[in-house]
């Protein structure tokens, strides 16, 4: 949600900018902008749309300046513009500012600086910055910038860059991500490592309040008392072409393929060679797991979806009972959370800011959170009490697939867990589970062989306004992955109903033609899904049903089956949904929608 970049040393800063913006795209596209001095002049160039746009722009030009810092920018306060673009700038031009969060009280800031005679040109929040700092400047970029900090509330990694101190780079951040990059003879800012990786892999991954002054040759951090801080070097281990699309079309498609490695590296490592039990490496000692009396699963969009997955998953297994909650709403609900709960944050980023909020809340009730994050060191990793790493590798497209299917195995792993220590389900049944577990992997591949039949659906349907997905138990729980996954990407209304709930409203909606997708792949719920798919036959729905190998009976009433290779009944939500990222993904290449880049969207949301 929004990405900042920034560049000091001895080369052309644009074109290093401009390479970080694209890597950072995918957390908006709204509009894209840098800012860098020149001629002893602070010179901006910004453009609403892609970055592709701002590239337009800049094309055909020589810029020599070794400093700048640069946006892309998902639209909060002010319509996707060329104004409200960034970087923002202060009356005279001595300052310009990137930021991604929001100051949520930048309206009496506006006003009051208004009555001191600024000047804004945008609609945008953060435009008030760029005037504290015109207000507040004394001579010492640092001490304004703290002076700054103090007005202000809210969200904020934020780059600044002072025409009087060209010979540095100040950003601080509060709970949005910022990451320096540690060159030699010059260094990088940056939302995320992606933007980094072809400079650096020395990164210092700054936590809230800190600040860091970036010269060409130095990087110093400060705590929010002003306090020196020294920061342990995190060296990053991946690959820059993980970030790449490396031969596909869309990062999407490389993503849903990557997700044979993803579960297998997610697993790996907590799974004893008998099968018989999980090592999660937590800081809870049995008796603590014992005292458990409830578990809270809290996170959003496709996080929140495998938490749907994770309640019938822990329940079943782990005998507690669980609830899960949308983030957003689950802080201002005032939840039963006490020393006894076990709260689960989920979040591939780990700066989704419902979720931080949420994981705030629980800890101040006292709970013990467990955050299951794919990114390493990120707001929520550092502030739970217990880390579970996905291992699904960075996650470009804005619709996230990898990311899902490794937070489905996260839900497994810490089901058994939990079963495990409290001794429910007998050690037959955990190895049953465990072991198939291990299969998965290469039971996901067989489906990626095996895509022909989705593309056969989508060429017939890809002019549908309107889809229903239904399925009971845990296919329900996939059906809204499914659902949510078809409407970001292809923009094809999507609707996913507990397929027994169908009748008691939503069945009004069902007419000739309209397709259903069915998940049937719960045996003990067969019969009754049947009745349930017979239910919108009757009223002339096309069904594609979804279901493990060997169903050959279902073809005879609906009009397409696809088949996935057959599991533990418990672990089908890691299969059943792999077609249906594929059926989006196609319905989504098949209407020309940008796949990637979904209208309105952007990765890593970090803002309330
Ligand atoms: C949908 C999608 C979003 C995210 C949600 C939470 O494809 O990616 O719904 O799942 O914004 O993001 P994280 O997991 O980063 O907290």
């Amino acid at each position: 949600m929004c990405g900042i970049v920034g560049y000091i040393g001895p080369r052309p800063a644009v074109p290093i900018l401009v390479e970080g913006l694209q890597k950072l795209e995918y957390r908006g596209y709204d509009s894209a902008g840098i800012a860098l001095i020149e001629d002893n002049h602070l010179r901006i160039y910004k453009k609403v749309g892609k970055l592709t746009n701002l590239k337009e722009k800049l094309a055909g030009n020589y810029f020599y300046g070794t400093v700048g810092i640069g946006h892309t920018r998902w639209a909060t306060h002010g319509r996707p513009s060329d104004t409200n673009a960034h970087p923002h700038r202060d009356c005279q031009g001595r300052f310009a500012v990137v930021h991604n969060g929001i100051i949520e009280n930048y309206l009496p800031i506006k006003e009051w600086l208004l009555s001191r005679g600024h000047q804004f040109t945008s609609e945008t929040d953060t435009e008030v910055l760029a005037h504290l700092l015109e207000e507040f400047y004394e001579g010492d970029l640092l001490a304004t910038v703290r002076q700054m900090i103090r007005k202000i509330e809210g969200s904020y990694a934020m780059v600044i860059l002072c025409l009087d101190e060209p010979g540095r780079l100040v950003a601080v951040r509060q709970d949005s991500p910022l990451i320096v990059g540690l060159g030699e003879g010059e260094n990088f800012l940056a939302s995320d490592i992606p933007a980094l990786l072809c400079h650096t892999r020395r990164t210092y991954i700054l936590a809230d309040g800190e600040m860091a002054v970036l010269t060409a040759d130095s990087v110093e951090v400060y705590d929010s008392q002003g306090q020196p801080v020294e920061k342990p070097v995190y060296e990053v281990k991946w690959e820059a072409a993980q970030a790449e699309k490396g031969g596909y079309d869309h990062f999407m498609l490389k993503e849903i393929h990557e997700q044979p490695v993803a579960l297998r590296d997610t697993l790996s490592g907590r799974l004893s060679p008998d099968n018989q039990s999980v090592n999660l490496d937590l800081s809870l000692s049995e008796d603590e797991v014992r005292q458990f009396n409830k578990i809270f699963i809290t996170a959003c969009g496709t996080a929140y979806h495998a938490g749907v997955v994770g309640k019938y998953v822990m329940e079943k297994l782990a005998g507690l009972p669980v609830e899960v909650d949308i983030a957003s709403e689950f802080r201002y609900r005032d939840p039963f959370v006490d020393q006894r709960t076990l709260v689960i944050v989920v979040s591939q980023s780990g700066e989704t800011a419902d979720t931080l909020a949420a994981l705030r809340e629980a800890k101040r009730r006292g709970a013990h959170v467990l955050a299951v994050t794919n990114v390493v060191d990120s707001s929520v990793a550092r502030e739970a009490d217990d880390v579970l790493y996905t291992w699904a590798g960075p996650e470009i497209a804005v619709a996230s697939t990898k990311a899902y299917t490794t937070q489905l195995v996260a839900m497994y792993l810490i089901a058994l867990y939990l079963a495990e220590k409290r001794n429910k389900k007998s050690l037959v049944e955990r190895v049953a589970i465990i072991s198939e577990l291990r299969k998965l992997a290469d039971k996901a591949r067989v489906i990626l062989e095996n895509g022909r039949v989705i593309q056969d659906f989508v060429a017939a349907y890809k002019h549908v306004p309107s889809t229903f997905f239904i399925g009971r138990g845990l296919d329900y729980a996939v059906a809204l992955e499914g659902a949510l996954k078809l409407k970001e990407i292809s923009y094809i209304h999507a609707e996913a109903y507990a397929a027994g709930e169908l009748k008691h409203g939503t069945l009004a909606l069902i007419t000739g033609g309209v397709p259903v997708i069915a998940l049937v792949t719960q045996q003990s719920l067969f019969e009754k899904m049947l009745s349930n798919i017979k239910e919108v036959k009757a009223r002339e729905a096309t069904v594609l049903a979804l279901a493990m190998d060997g169903e050959a009976d279902l073809a005879k009433v609906v009009d397409h089956v696809l088949h996935i290779p057959r599991t533990h009944e418990l672990l089908t939500p890691v299969l059943s949904v792999i077609p249906l990222q594929l059926l989006a993904y196609h319905m989504a290449v098949a209407r020309g929608c940008d796949v990637d880049q979904p209208r309105n969207l952007a990765k890593s949301v970090t803002v309330e």
